[in-house]
Formats: structure tokens, C-alpha cells, sequence
């Protein structure tokens, strides 16, 4: 148990007067909690949506742990943060965009309804019920969310893959969700070129491939260029959307798209996460309780206020690019700020100036991006006045004392509360932060769990979350074994995250990182079986075991060690074989990236004999570790298979230093 000797930053005043949430509230809602914590959540269920039809039931817990929320009432995720705001905020700016180049767009609450509803229509034309599966592969662009809004009015259920995964990975998401229709872009600007996502969606599908409508937006001004022969229907949006507007349906009879009502419980999305296996898992998440939750937190954890601008950088491919840009705000009738580009591009003042322009109110970011602006300088952040800010949050690593105190001092200038929003794509929204009108933060430390949130340690360091909470995983899609194993059989009837964690008397939790072999790179899960298991398609390689060291910037960077395949290469004979090897580490980094994305290319390749082995045949992962960080290893090694082993690693890592 952590002592509370850690340094403590105590709130600004106003912040404790004026939020949304304050000690009262709070005290209150804990205590309803614990008299009556299902009957909470469905107060707070009633309070906060639009129901179509009333549920009579909060939870079904009859088939534990398929827990089912809000099962027999009707709603719909993207009423619920578009039409409710027609009457009093229709005129407000909902969607607030500008791309790297500079140009911008802002969409009010009725136009991005209009512009859901009329993409609502076309999709229905192209036959899409509720329950299909949708893929988008799109950058972070008002069209992606407004695809994703239009598939979650239909009951479609969209699968978002991030913009920076390659053909293979988005092919296994496309082939086990058996997507009919991806729906993606010609492109768009990073760091001023072109990201040509069409050649990716393209080569995704051009092999026995479920889809059978490749929908693509022009977002970039280049013609449409399709290389391949694909036997599908490709639909170039800009024309045929225009063509839909032009057909004799009326504005009236777009905007009438009444939403599909849907069940609480009904699937609004499956969004793919990495695990402790080589296959990522498709977590799948309910309509109502979701929602609930992703309303409920960006309230209380980002005190959203009405005339706030709000601003997360999470791209839409990860779970806070849909809990808090795509759904949470809106659903609060913000205005949310969004922008597709590079923080560093033209010049490394890129977010500062935006925040400036924009008088951005509230600015949530991960800790990888935090260090990176770091180094590059505080004269980027000197330029600018900063003074709009009132609000950061962090979220996806740990953050550390020192990055925590840089944020605070030089981006918010010892004025702004910081919450340290822990949580995970299973969890659907936020579920430790300390709450900016009610705790005062310790540096490096999430926080309390949220109101509702029941989180444990068990004696081995586990977090866990032993009452199911609405926005809560439904499933692994098409793999129940997966999720009861995965998550409900180490501590019974409690969720394990994974994550080791400390807690203090005061109920604050400090994560430590991960529990399993998944490792966070700038943020980004990813197994490192999966790494294993891309590397082992490569022709020249005959096992690895991948690892994870510390990384001032990405918080951990990957090394995997390789054996290549008989007769391919003298590892010892150094000097001669140095070029080759080199080229050899390049081109498998190279796999890498073309198999996963350039976000799982490793640090460092390191080819060598052999793995250390345990005679069981387990690879000694604590001692790969050591030596890619040039340690001595320590700790017991008598298990080991082949004691030589220790030796020639060391020299081949030396070797490559
Ligand atoms: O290890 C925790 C880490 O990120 C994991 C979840 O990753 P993902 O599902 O991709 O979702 C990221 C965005 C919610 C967690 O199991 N993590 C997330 N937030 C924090 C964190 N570690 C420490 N502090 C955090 N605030």
C-alpha cells in the first residue's frame, strides 16, 4: 500500500466551487451507490438519456459474467448526442476541424445532424441493416464521424481501425467481423504527404474478401486512383452524395431518418484490441450503458461546461477517440474540437497554435505526446498564450511525477487540474481520475475510482473491478472462451484489466504497468505475441521472443530477438556479415510495419543464435530484457536449458549498441 507522503497538488478554488461535480454531489452519489447501486444507475440511466422505451430491468445478471444492461429498453447512441440538442443548441458548433494545412470546417449540431441523417439514407439505400458490420479506415476527419454516427443510428456496428494499421491487420478485422462495406478516404496529410489510405483499403480487400462496397470520401483533392481490379462496388462519396442530395427526397424526409430504437444491449461497436495471444481481440460494446458512461465522465472527469472548447488529440481508430471525441461530448452538447495532422508540422508549435486560435478550453492528450513536447522545447510553448486552457487530462501510460509536473507547470501553468484518467478499451469509459471539483491530485497517480467504480488490489498487486459497471466489455466478438478466460477466471466474479497497481489509504490508485505480455508503445497496446507471431511469417525466420524496454518517448519500445532459419547467416562471423545483418534488421522492422503498422515497428532487431530456453521449453523473457538493456542479468538462471546462451547474446547486443 502506497503512503499519501507523496506530494500532493491541491485544486484551484473556482474549480471546487464552479464544477460540475462537487464534493456534495459526490459524497451523495457515493453514498446511493451503497445503499442501492443498481437502482443508482438507473436513476442516473433515467436522468441522463433519451429513452425510447423504459427499461424495466437495470441488469441481467443471469449469465454472469455476459452481463446485460438496460437489456429490454430502446434507445440510440447517436440520437442521443445529435437530435436532443436540435432545439437548444442547433445553431452551436458541435464538430470544430481544421487539417494540417490549415483549413477548417465547423459543423453545428444541425448540420452534422443533417449531414448523419443524409449518410444515414445512403447506407440504408445500399441495403445496411442493423446488426451488419461496418469497417472505417479513415484519419480523424468530420466524415469519420459522421460515418460512425450514421452506422450507430441504423444499429449497424462499426468497426474503426486506426488509420495506421496495414493491409494484413486490417484484413484479419475485416475477415472475422465479415464486413460487407469498408468505408474509407483517398487520403490525407501527414507531416505535408500524402497517406495513401485507399492503396491500403484497397490491398486489404483484394483477396477473398467479405466486403462488397468499398465506400471512399475525398479528402484529399487528387483524383480518385484505383489500381487494382477489384470485383466490388466502389462508390466515389463526393459524387454520389451529391447525387443523393440532388434525387427528389426532401430535406424533410432526410432529417425525418428516424433512428433505429435499439436495445441497451445491443452491439454499437467492436473495436479490436491487442492481448496476451498473436490474434488482437474484437471487444464488443453495448448501446445504452455505454453511452451512459461516456455522457456520465465527460462531464464529471472534464467538468464540461456549455461554452467550453474542448479538445482530445486521440485519433478515432482507439477507444478515447470514440468514448471522448466521437460520443462522450457530444452526448453533452459540446463543442469538440478536432484536428487531423502532425503536432509537429509546419513547425513544432502546431498544438499551441491551434490552442491559441481556437481558445481551447480543455486538452487531453497521452503522456508519449506530453514527453515529446518536452523535448522539443518550451520556445514552441513560450510563443503562445495558453491562457484559455482550464482543464488537462492524460490518459493511455502511465505519466510519471516528472511529465506530470511538466504539463501542469508549463502547459497549464499551475492553474489547471490535471486528471489522470486510467483506463482501457474494455472498460468503455474512464474508471480511476481523480474528479476536478472533488480530489486533490498526487503527481503520477490516477486517482480514486470514479463514483460507481468498485476497484480492488489483491495481494499479488492486481487491480480489479469487482461490481460489473454499465459501460463494461459485452464480449469478445466470436470468442466467449476468450473473454471469460481473459478477464473473469484469476480472481472470481471480479474484472481483471491486467494492470499491476498500488492503492493508499485514501483509496488512490497508482498503476505500475502491465501484468501480461502486453506491452504501450506511445500509448498503443500490443501483444507481444503478436509481434512474434508477424515475425514468424517472414521467410527467414525461424523464432523470436519480442520484449518491451523503457523509452523516454514512447514509454516502452520493442525489441525482438530473432533466430533466423538454418544456413541463413553466421551470427558470430561479425565483421564480415555486419552489412548483411543490418539490412537483414532493416527489412524485418519493415515486416514489421507492413504487417502490424508502423507503430509496432521494433527499436531494435536482434539476430541471434539462439533464445534463452528453460529446459521446459519457455523463453526467459526477464532475461532478454537485461540484455537488451545491457544488464547483467540477474536472478536465477539454473533453469536455463544452455548456460552458453547468456554469453553470446550479450555479445551480439553489445555488438549492435
Ligand atoms: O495499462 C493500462 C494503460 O493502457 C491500457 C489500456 O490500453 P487501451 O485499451 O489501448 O486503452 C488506452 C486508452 C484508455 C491499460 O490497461 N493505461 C491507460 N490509461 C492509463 C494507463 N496506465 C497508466 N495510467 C493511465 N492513466
Amino acid at each position: 500500500m502506497q503512503s499519501n507522503s507523496e506530494e500532493i497538488i491541491a485544486l484551484p478554488l473556482n474549480f471546487k466551487t464552479h464544477a460540475n461535480f462537487n464534493l456534495e454531489n459526490y459524497k451523495d452519489l457515493q453514498a446511493s451507490f451503497q445503499q442501492d447501486y443498481l437502482g443508482t444507475w438507473a436513476k442516473l440511466a433515467q436522468e441522463e438519456l433519451f429513452w425510447h422505451k423504459d427499461f424495466s430491468q437495470t441488469l441481467d445478471d443471469s449469465d454472469k459474467p455476459f452481463y446485460k444492461w438496460f437489456l429490454d429498453g430502446e434507445t440510440n447512441i447517436s440520437y442521443n448526442c445529435l437530435d436532443i440538442h436540435l432545439n437548444d443548441r442547433g445553431e452551436k458548433a458541435a464538430l470544430i476541424f481544421e487539417d494540417e494545412a490549415g483549413e477548417s470546417e465547423i459543423l453545428s449540431y444541425k448540420v452534422l445532424h443533417a449531414r448523419v441523417c443524409e449518410f444515414t439514407v445512403y447506407l440504408k439505400n445500399l441495403g445496411v441493416k442493423k446488426g451488419d458490420r461496418i469497417c472505417i479506415y479513415m484519419s480523424l476527419c468530420p466524415e469519420a464521424i459522421i460515418a460512425m454516427h450514421a452506422c450507430t443510428r441504423i444499429g449497424a456496428i462499426h468497426s474503426v481501425v486506426f488509420a495506421g494499421f496495414a493491409a494484413h491487420a486490417m484484413k484479419d478485422r475485416i475477415d472475422e467481423l465479415s464486413a460487407k462495406i469498408l468505408i474509407t478516404q483517398n487520403g490525407f496529410y501527414r507531416r505535408g504527404k500524402i497517406v495513401d489510405l485507399l492503396e491500403v483499403a484497397t490491398e486489404a480487400i483484394s483477396k477473398n474478401s467479405p466486403v462488397e462496397d468499398l465506400l471512399i470520401f475525398k479528402r484529399v483533392k487528387e483524383p480518385l486512383s484505383l489500381q487494382s481490379s477489384l470485383k466490388i462496388q466502389i462508390h466515389d462519396l463526393d459524387r454520389e452524395l451529391k447525387d443523393l442530395a440532388n434525387l427528389n427526397l426532401s430535406t424533410h424526409e432526410v432529417l425525418e431518418q428516424t433512428p433505429e430504437w435499439l436495445s441497451g444491449n445491443d452491439t454499437s461497436f467492436i473495436l479490436y484490441t491487442s492481448g496476451s495471444t498473436g490474434k488482437p481481440k474484437g471487444i464488443e460494446h453495448n448501446t445504452a450503458g455505454y453511452l451512459l458512461w461516456a455522457k456520465l465522465t465527460s462531464k464529471w472527469v472534464f467538468d464540461l461546461k456549455d461554452e467550453d472548447v474542448y479538445w482530445c488529440t486521440a485519433d478515432i481508430g482507439w477507444i478515447t477517440g470514440h468514448s471522448y471525441v466521437a460520443y462522450g461530448p457530444l452526448a453533452n452538447g459540446a463543442t469538440v474540437f478536432i484536428y487531423e495532422g502532425a503536432p509537429n508540422f509546419p513547425e513544432a508549435d502546431r498544438y499551441w497554435a491551434l490552442i491559441e486560435k481556437y481558445k481551447i478550453n480543455i486538452f487531453y492528450t497521452a503522456p508519449t505526446a506530453i514527453r515529446s513536447f518536452q523535448a522539443w522545447g518550451l520556445e514552441h510553448i513560450e510563443k503562445h498564450d495558453l491562457s484559455s486552457l482550464r482543464l488537462l487530462g492524460s490518459v493511455g501510460e502511465p505519466i510519471g511525477t516528472e511529465t506530470w509536473k511538466w504539463f501542469y507547470e508549463n502547459i497549464g501553468k499551475s492553474k489547471c487540474p490535471i486528471v489522470d484518467t486510467w483506463w482501457q478499451t474494455e472498460t468503455g469509459g474512464i474508471m480511476l481520475s481523480t474528479l476536478p471539483g472533488v480530489n486533490y491530485m498526487i503527481p503520477g497517480t490516477a486517482g480514486p475510482a470514479l463514483p460507481g467504480i468498485s476497484a480492488e488490489i489483491n495481494p499479488e498487486g492486481l487491480l480489479h473491478l469487482s461490481k460489473p459497471w454499465p459501460s463494461m466489455l459485452k464480449g469478445v466478438y466470436k470468442n466467449p472462451d476468450r473473454y471469460i478466460k481473459g478477464y473473469w477466471t484469476k480472481i472470481p466474479d471480479s474484472y481483471l484489466p491486467g494492470d499491476l497497481a498500488d492503492i493508499s489509504v485514501e483509496g488512490y490508485i497508482k498503476i505500475g504497468g502491465r501484468n501480461d505480455d502486453v506491452i504501450n508503445v506511445s500509448g498503443h497496446r500490443l501483444g507481444t505475441a503478436e509481434i512474434e507471431t508477424a515475425l514468424a511469417k517472414h521467410q527467414t525466420i525461424n523464432e523470436s521472443a519480442v520484449i518491451a524496454i523503457p523509452h523516454a518517448i514512447k514509454g516502452e519500445g520493442i525489441v525482438a530477438f530473432v533466430v533466423l532459419k538454418q544456413g541463413l547467416m553466421n551470427v558470430t562471423d561479425s565483421q564480415q556479415s555486419h552489412g548483411s545483418t543490418e539490412e537483414r534488421e532493416r527489412i524485418l522492422k519493415e515486416h514489421v510495419a507492413n504487417e502490424i503498422g508502423a507503430h509496432a515497428k521494433p527499436e531494435r532487431i536482434i539476430i541471434c543464435e539462439a533464445l534463452p530456453k528453460t529446459r521446459s521449453g519457455k523463453v526467459m523473457r526477464r532475461l532478454l530484457k537485461d540484455i537488451a538493456q545491457d544488464r547483467l542479468p540477474e536472478g536465477d538462471l539454473s533453469t536455463l536449458e544452455d548456460k552458453d546462451v547468456v554469453a553470446k547474446l550479450l555479445a551480439v547486443s553489445k555488438l549492435k549498441q
